[in-house]
């Protein structure tokens, strides 16, 4: 049975375009992008694993509506978003006479999303694209924004572009069957979103633990809502992160150094992980910089209630090997500008901060504590 149970508009400069979230809702594809376009082309760039499960059911739907699909499978993951698979899209369309009128659909999580994204932002100038994010981070974050890239001689988004999708389409079922640490690593950038912006939607994700951990519908669906909105909020005062766009950053300046400080072939933190231990790098800095109290252990009792980890492992180094990879990490961001490395703090939650030139000592206390 099919929900339609939201539908959220995101204006972002000149661009407007639906948010539905539902479940059930695949079958509504080909009507909905018959709302934009007359061209029935369309190309899916779809994660492999969900074709087998999403294949069927989606030429089926098309096939109904005259349409004329075919798919690019994709084996998903931070090694998918490069120029080989970027130029294989760019073949597959110009091979097949795509068009700008025809669309591209993207199907899976962040990575396919920004690279399916990117490639439809450059062919002919810009094709039709809309997004079906199939993680939560990816239905809440990724998405949402227009930030489309691929990362390019060991560089994160080296080569990349702002471009908006015409339809975003979240449906729950993606959310309901997702493997449990990605769910999890989903829900700490939901918290992330939840600190910067109130403690009343903090409350909300703290209060409601137990209904989300269990994924019940209706909680889900609430949340969905809440956190796309924020996202909305922000990218629309701040399409290209000048300011309060940077918020959403909020733990990861730290966190994704600790994500890539092993080059371990099989990912030892998810993306969400490695943040929810930014976070509270940054939440012991800003409890010393802006002399707040009880930021930190705030922020520990709503990642106990998620399960979220609460200490950087070693692994096979030395704590202090740990803590210097990190730190050289931090610095190779190349998002940083003049004025040095930002960091997101909070004066108390709701009330983020972008503060530079923190000294060496306090930045480094604050992860080391961690390394266990
Ligand atoms: N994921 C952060 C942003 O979209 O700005």
């Amino acid at each position: 049975m099919e929900f339609l149970l939201v539908n959220l508009k995101a204006k972002i400069n000149q661009f407007s375009y639906p948010i539905k979230i539902g479940t059930n809702i695949l079958h509504t594809l080909p009507k909905e992008i018959s709302k934009f376009t007359k061209s029935k082309k369309v190309l899916l760039i779809i994660d492999k694993n969900l074709f087998n499960v999403y294949g069927k059911p989606l030429i089926k739907y098309f096939g109904k509506h005259n349409f004329k699909c075919s798919f690019l499978q994709i084996t998903a993951g931070k090694k998918c978003k490069d120029i080989k698979n970027l130029l294989k899209i760019v073949n597959y369309l110009e091979k097949n006479k795509f068009s700008k009128d025809s669309t591209l659909v993207v199907l899976g999580g962040g990575t396919i999303g920004d690279l399916g994204g990117f490639a439809a932002s450059v062919y002919y100038r810009g094709m039709n694209l809309v997004s079906i994010p199939t993680t939560l981070t990816a239905q809440i974050d990724s998405s949402i924004g227009g930030k489309v890239a691929v990362n390019f001689n060991n560089n994160v988004n080296a080569i990349g572009n702002y471009y908006h999708p015409k339809l975003i389409l979240c449906d729950y079922k993606f959310i309901k069957t997702l493997p449990n640490r990605d769910f999890i690593s989903g829900i700490s950038e939901v918290i992330k979103s939840v600190l910067i912006t109130s403690k009343k939607d903090t409350k909300f994700m703290s209060e409601n633990y137990a209904k989300i951990l269990k994924r019940d519908k209706q909680v889900i669906l609430r949340m969905l809502k809440k956190i796309i909105n924020i996202k909305i909020n922000l990218v629309k005062r701040d399409e290209r992160e000048r300011n309060v766009r940077m918020f959403l950053n909020y733990g990861h300046t730290i966190g994704q150094a600790i994500e890539s400080s092993l080059n371990l072939k099989s990912e030892h933190y998810r993306h969400g992980e490695a943040v929810a231990l930014g976070m509270l790098c940054v939440a012991y800095m800003a409890e010393r910089y802006f002399k707040v109290k009880d930021l930190y252990s705030n922020h520990v009792k709503i990642f106990k209630k998620y399960n979220l980890p609460l200490n950087i492992k070693k692994f096979s180094k030395s704590k202090n090997q740990m803590l210097n990879i990190i730190y050289k990490n931090i610095f190779k961001d190349k998002k940083k500008n003049h004025t040095g490395i930002r960091f997101v703090l909070l004066n108390g939650i709701g009330n983020p901060n972008v503060v530079s030139n923190f000294n060496e000592s306090l930045i480094k206390e604050s992860i080391s504590r961690l390394i266990r």
